[in-house]
């Protein structure tokens, strides 16, 4: 079975998460979407609601499972009996950081494949944070986050300020 873990803060999900979610279920037989679980840094949406809604978001899509992990992506990815990582690269500027993680964690776990999938070009500029920030702002979010969640993300976010 192809099994791929998507890692992610998802704080809050996008519509290029979800570009990418629809992209990776695609290709693989089981697709894990792992929420990071980073007590460090202080998020707009707790780790229990960001699976919530990633949950919503995939409901239909049985293979689909959406989980949190803590620690290192590969043990979290060896545990889940998988074989690909799946990262989304928007631009350029993603790719930096995005090579040297995937070349560290090729040197973490060599069995492991990272597998980058890049979303529609629309979504190129769509990140979570510019979400927090504009939704903060009282911006404009329906090109920015999927319809089912929007409501949520707005009042959350405007509350924010
Ligand atoms: O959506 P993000 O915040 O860009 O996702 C980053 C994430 C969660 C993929 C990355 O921070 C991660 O894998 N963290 C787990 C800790 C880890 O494995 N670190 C070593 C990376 S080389």
């Amino acid at each position: 079975m192809r099994s791929a873990i998507y890692p992610g803060s998802f704080d809050p999900v996008t519509l290029g998460h979800w570009d990418l979610i629809q992209r990776a279920a695609k290709l693989v037989d089981r697709l894990v979407v792992a929420v990071l679980h980073n007590p460090a840094k202080s998020p707009a949406f707790s780790v229990d609601e960001r699976v919530a809604m990633l949950k919503e978001l995939t409901a239909a899509m049985p293979h689909v499972e959406v989980t949190t992990f803590h620690g290192l992506l590969v043990d979290f990815a060896k545990a889940q009996n998988a074989q690909f990582i799946i990262r989304g690269v928007r631009a350029f500027s993603d790719f930096e950081y995005e090579f040297q993680m995937a070349l560290m964690n090729r040197k973490l776990a060599p069995e492991l494949e990272t597998v980058f999938l890049m979303p529609k070009e629309k979504y190129s500029a769509v990140s979570s944070r510019f979400v927090r920030e504009i939704g903060s702002m009282g911006g404009n979010l329906a090109d920015l986050v999927p319809e089912l969640l929007r409501e949520r993300i707005v009042a959350r976010l405007g509350k924010a300020e």
